[in-house]
């Protein structure tokens, strides 16, 4: 399981692999598919995922959650403020890029947690995951998801995250595209697509937090995503929040002297729990009502109340009326390509929060489907769950080095447009957009510039419609690049190579200073042309046309000659780390690391100790197997070491100790218990052991008198050596079982286990070497003998009998007489018995 694909949803994390049988979601411990997204702090250790989840409602203010749509923003950014009514935890500014950083109490201390390290918790905690179901072996190679409608600094700070968790990520890939991918791959191995008709899917998502709508077109070994659009705030946790709200009102006008739950984090976190189960029970077709039942909702009020499917579907409808905006402008989109509404075949629906039933209903209405078919004429072919986390894993066999995947290309459409701006040698603004909305990814394009100094190149967002996807108070700067143009005179042509990388991030991918050179120099401007064609195909990218003014310039002159030179240049971002804050947050994640690890083999120590405490309380009680093992003095000293230490375990000292006092504390009273429970052990056993011994004695006494042919060549003395050892075994056997029989079951005993061991592989020492050993060849018959001394052939019948006489002689060395397998079987001495 090297390859995995990862779905980083705001609610759920689910990780599949793909591995020669297919592809597969990777269990958790717990057997479970899907992973709360959330990342705990629990006084001196760190929790993620379930085990998060299983301390939630208590731990609210600890345990930090949506860390998805907090990734890449400015603390001062609207959406954070939006994002900040859904969390119970305070957020900061995080002084290491201004992004978010979370306040938490951690041991002991209040400590601020960036956005990103608690990111890579959560990616860490998947890592083990997939480190343990792959039998201790980590995933290598890593493609995973993001919303469409990230930005270039949302998807920097996922991948610094990724860094900071040691997460080899491929590709940062679209949810929906991810989706189309686990559609429609196994279709193309089926043939299922037409080189001239292409298949045309619509995949809808809704999760926790985000919608998505995405065209997309299939022809053989090809997926080409014609068009997606996002509203990025609507998903199943504001069709809880509705509800929740219209609960809250009905509360707060019954009890009219009680705290409001919304200002109370544990009363409307409870809220919002029995809300979204009330969603979900009302999601199946024909459901009419769901009950909503809280004990003390806010103090001792306990809550209870009815919501009918059609109140529910009045009080969504603010939401539902948000559906059909994404999917309109993808089919005008797509309607630009050439591909009408009725060249759809299916509509796939995946996330979550597509299951609620109105949701279904209308979508249907919106894409003008039959909705009296089934499932509204929707398909839900795929798992609801699961395909986004397939997909990725599929894109990441595609990517990975380590798989031989046949061929399959994958169009994206991004969903914003990008332009350059920069001021040429004359001070003049230039603006170019070089990446056009709903382009492919993985592409480099080249800007020329008329330049004499270093200069500024600025990338950012172009502009849209106040409809545009880009979140309207997401800045559109996306970076710039500082590039060391030579200070001349003359201004010079710079080629700037700019790239939309795999995962849609832009990077410079060089610059170049252009200068023409006299004709006496053709030869080493032929050389450099060579190095520009290898340029040009750098990192395996498809290399656009250059922009027009340029390709004419270039056309125009096609006989001069260029000398280019690489320049350097420096990336700025807004948001992401800088090695220095790399390198910090990477020693506080091995500081808790290393704290937790610490903390884990504690626990285990002392619940070690805990367990042994128990065990031997109940085993040398009255009604207890060791008590007869115990000498008097026994009886009374070890049950009262046992309630000293449980006494000492459940005071403040020992509730929190260190794993070494643990460990001390339990050898001290092991060192009382451990003789009883020897004692106990040795005499279960000792009958067995015995008898097995005895079983051997008898094996070797019917062979020393066995007549069998098998053992006709055995001595006498031979035969006698193993009578003699087995009679002084008898004879030490039965003494010590006579001794044994005079000690006192609380008295160590005088026959061992090791003892019967040690005495038997004796005998087997002396016995097995003549048992097993091999008969001599049978002499060569007189008859076969004078014929060979009178030089004749053998007759045939006498070859005949001495085929017969070596057959018989194989025979009887294949099968020997049946030798007893004497090893020592002393039983496996218990646990409790390593007292070293
Ligand atoms: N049977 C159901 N009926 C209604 N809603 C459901 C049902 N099952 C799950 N949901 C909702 O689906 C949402 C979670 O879906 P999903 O796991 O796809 O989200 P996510 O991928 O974590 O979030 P996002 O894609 O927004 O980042 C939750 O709001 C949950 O309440
Ligand atoms: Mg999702």
């Amino acid at each position: 399981m090297s390859v995995v694909g990862l779905d980083f949803g705001n609610a759920n994390v689910v990780l599949a692999t793909a591995g020669r049988g297919g592809v597969d979601v990777v269990l958790n411990g717990n057997s479970n598919r899907i992973n709360p997204n959330m990342a705990a702090f629990h006084g001196k250790v760190r929790a993620c995922g379930e085990a998060a989840s299983a301390s939630l409602s208590s731990n609210l203010k600890n345990t930090v959650v949506g860390m998805k749509r907090l990734l890449g923003l400015k603390f001062s950014d609207d959406q954070v403020k939006r994002e900040m009514e859904y969390l119970p935890f305070t957020c900061v500014e995080n002084p290491a890029n201004g992004g978010v950083a979370v306040q938490v109490m951690y041991e002991g201390e209040q400590m601020t947690v960036s956005i990103e390290l608690a990111t890579n918790m959560m990616l860490r905690h998947m890592a083990d995951i997939a480190k343990e179901a792959n039998k201790g072996q980590a995933a290598l190679d890593w493609v995973v998801c993001v919303p469409a409608w990230y930005t270039d600094s949302q998807k920097r700070s996922f991948l610094d995250s990724c860094q900071l968790a040691g997460i080899n990520c491929l590709k940062l890939m679209h949810e929906t595209t991810a989706s189309a991918l686990a559609y429609g791959i196994f279709k193309d191995a089926k043939k299922e697509f037409a080189p001239d008709k292409p298949t045309n899917v619509v995949f809808i998502d809704m999760g926790a937090t985000g919608y998505t709508a995405s065209a997309v077109s299939y022809t053989p070994q090809k997926l080409t995503t014609l068009a997606t659009y996002s509203d990025s705030c609507l998903g199943g946790r504001d069709f809880d929040a509705a509800i929740a709200n219209w609960a809250r009102d009905k509360f707060c006008a019954k009890y009219k002297n009680a705290h409001d739950p919304k200002e109370i984090p544990k009363s409307w976190h409870k809220l919002l729990l029995a809300s979204e189960k009330a969603k979900k029970t009302l999601s199946p077709a024909g459901v009419k009502e769901a009950n909503l039942n809280i004990e003390c909702l806010v103090d001792e009020y306990d809550f209870n109340c009815t919501l009918t499917a059609a109140d529910f579907e009045e009080m969504v409808q603010p939401l539902i009326d948000r559906l059909a905006n994404p999917i309109n402008r993808m089919f005008e989109d797509a309607e630009k390509n050439g591909i009408s509404r009725a060249d759809f075949s299916s509509f796939e629906l995946v996330g979550g929060g597509t299951r609620v039933g109105c949701v279904k209903r209308n979508l249907s209405k919106i894409l003008k489907l039959d909705a009296s078919s089934t499932n509204f004429g929707l398909s839900t072919t795929m798992n609801a769950d699961e395909a986004v986390a397939r997909g990725c894993a599929l894109q990441s066999a595609i990517l990975s080095s380590r798989f031989k995947v046949k061929p399959y290309d994958i169009v994206e459409s991004s969903l914003h447009g990008v332009q350059l701006e920069f001021d040429d040698h004359e001070g003049k603004k230039e603006v170019v957009e070089v990446f056009e909305r709903g382009s492919n990814f993985g592409v480099v394009k080249r800007v020329t510039v008329k330049q004499n100094q270093p200069f500024r190149v600025k990338a950012s967002y172009v502009p849209l419609s106040p409809s545009h996807m880009i979140h309207p108070s997401t800045p559109l700067d996306i970076c710039h690049f500082d590039i060391d143009a030579p200070k001349v005179s003359d201004a010079t042509k710079i080629r700037v190579n700019v790239k939309q990388d795999i995962s849609g991030v832009i990077t410079l991918s060089s610059a170049q200073s252009v200068e023409e050179l006299p004709a006496e120099e053709a030869k080493e401007s032929d050389n450099a042309k060579e190095a520009d064609a290898g340029e040009a195909k750098e990192g395996d990218m498809e290399v656009d046309k250059k922009p027009e003014e340029e390709t004419a310039e270039v056309k125009e002159a096609p006989k001069k000659k260029y000398k280019k030179t690489n320049l350097s240049f420096t990336t700025h971002t807004a948001m992401r780390y800088s090695k220095d804050a790399m390198d910090s947050a990477s020693e506080v994640e091995a500081r808790m690391g290393n704290a937790d690890r610490v903390a884990r083999e504690t626990s285990a120590m002392r619940n070690e100790l805990e367990s042994y405490l128990y065990d031997m309380r109940d085993k040398i009680g009255d009604y207890g197997t060791l008590k007869d093992y115990a000498t008097p003095e026994e009886l009374l000293s070890f049950p009262k070491s046992l309630e000293l230490a449980e006494d000492w375990l459940y005071s403040d000292d020992g509730f929190d100790s260190t794993k070494s006092v643990y460990a001390d504390k339990l050898s001290e009273v092991r060192k009382k218990g451990d003789p009883i429970v020897k004692r106990e052990y040795e005499a279960g056993h000792r009958q067995q052991a015995v008898d097995t011994f005895k079983g051997a004695l008898e094996t070797y006494k019917s062979f020393v008198q066995s007549s069998d042919e098998g053992y006709a060549h055995i001595t006498d003395d031979e035969r006698d050596t193993c009578r003699k050892a087995i009679a002084s075994a008898e004879d030490w056997l039965y003494d010590m079982i006579e001794k044994q029989g005079n000690v006192a079951q609380s008295s160590d005993p005088v026959l061992t286990l090791e003892m019967i061991s040690a005495k038997q592989k004796e005998i087997q020492g002396v016995a097995n070497p003549i048992m097993n050993k091999p008969k001599p060849k049978p002499p060569k018959e007189e008859k076969k003998a004078a014929e060979e001394e009178k030089g004749a052939e053998p007759s045939e019948e006498s070859k005949k009998e001495a085929d017969e006489a070596s057959k018989d002689n194989m025979d009887a060395e294949a099968v020997p007489p049946p030798v007893p397998e004497v090893d020592a079987d002393t039983p496996a001495e218990p646990e409790s018995m390593d007292v070293n």
